[in-house]
């Protein structure tokens, strides 16, 4: 028996899987939810909950759909899948189409695709192109090419993707008993909002849940359309997972926020840097920077209205996929002699 079991068979009465779709997995889902003790006391909310989504076997919340995404495109005969990406649905789509055996090719926006995601798809085996253009770019000419029926498109606009994502909102109910009372977290292409959404619904509707949560979403300042009602042409953020102007799943998400009274807001990025920085250095989580939206986001909430008693922030990815950030924000690194006095003096705080 695998030491998880696996996501599909998991939810299997939950997901469009037949007795032809292949039992694909990498051992993705059952990810940690971890308390936040710091920012309780910070925020003034009873409990604060992470879901550790970097815990999944490439290091980000896309395995979920990506296993259901690719186990369909199997069971339908697919050689091979395409996908537009800002690194994590390409090192996910990569790791996954290369255990089934699919050949894979990622379009990437050229120059904003962080280090650790880049490394992965290459690493898998992909066919890599970066474009000279936004994401929003890349997936326009992806969405063209899968129409010619050569690949099956494997981003979130693929209903098999919002599926298996979905699976995140069953566990955080299995693990508190309910739904919490927020649910925050980042948005960009909408498709992961979108997910939860149709996940907490689904929960209440199986009685695994008795309320849905509000969800609170949060963009990027420089990369904020829902937020502000209109298509960003430039989108601009160090979040480069979620450096998007015109979300595939725009409608999905609105939908999310209005059923669920929550909300969709900006968060500047030094408030997110502000975020990811505390969470490693006060939690020990360490998640990379477009998660940390949902934890500058809650913080801001927070400061302002009536606070919740419980809720869950959605950490999207691992921090170790953008290692070129956190050694932006460092100090030089000491470099000394091997000599105890040496490394003595270089350790002592001033
Ligand atoms: N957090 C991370 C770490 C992501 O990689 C993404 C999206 C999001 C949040 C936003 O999720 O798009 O469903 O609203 N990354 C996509 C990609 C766009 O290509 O990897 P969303």
């Amino acid at each position: 028996m695998p030491h998880r079991t696996p996501l599909i068979e998991r939810y299997r009465a939950h997901l469009p899987v037949t007795p032809q779709t292949p039992r694909l997995s990498l051992g993705e889902g059952d990810t940690p939810l971890v308390r936040a003790p710091a920012l309780e006391r910070e925020t003034g909310i009873a409990e604060v909950w992470l879901k550790v989504e970097g815990a999944n076997p490439t290091g980000s919340f896309k395995d979920r759909g990506m296993v259901v995404a690719i186990a369909k495109a199997m069971e339908e005969g697919a050689q091979a899948v395409l996908c537009a990406s800002t690194g994590n649905t390409a090192a996910s789509a990569a790791a996954y189409a290369a255990r089934a055996g699919l050949r894979c090719a990622v379009v990437l926006p050229a120059g904003h695709v962080a280090l650790g995601k880049l490394s992965q798809a290459i690493a898998f085996g992909a066919r890599v192109v970066a474009v000279r253009g936004s994401f929003d770019d890349a997936l326009a000419l992806s969405r063209e090419l899968a129409t010619s029926g050569e690949a099956t498109l494997v981003n979130s606009v693929n209903p098999y993707r919002i599926e298996g994502q979905k699976t995140a909102a069953f566990e955080i109910c299995e693990t508190l008993g309910d739904a919490p009372e927020w649910l925050c977290i980042p948005v960009g292409n909408a498709g992961n909002i979108t997910a939860y959404w149709k996940g907490f619904t689904e929960a209440r509707d199986a009685k695994m849940a008795k309320r849905r949560p509000q969800m609170h979403g949060f963009q990027a300042a420089g990369a904020a359309p829902i937020v502000n009602g209109e298509v960003v042409a430039d989108p601009q953020t160090i979040a480069t997972a979620i450096r998007i102007g015109n979300p595939a799943s725009w409608n999905g998400a609105v939908r999310a926020r209005d059923e669920s009274g929550g909300s969709i807001t900006a968060v500047t990025d030094d408030e997110i840097l502000d975020a990811y920085q505390f969470l490693a250095r006060c939690e020990g989580v360490f998640c990379e920077p477009a998660s940390a939206a949902a934890v500058a986001g809650l913080r801001k909430l927070a400061r302002v209205g009536t606070k919740p008693r419980q809720v869950v922030c959605v950490l999207t990815g691992n921090g170790m996929k953008d290692p070129d950030r956190a050694i932006a924000l460092a100090p030089k690194i000491a470099e000394v002699d091997a000599q105890l006095d040496a490394v003595r003096d270089a350790i002592r705080v001033p």
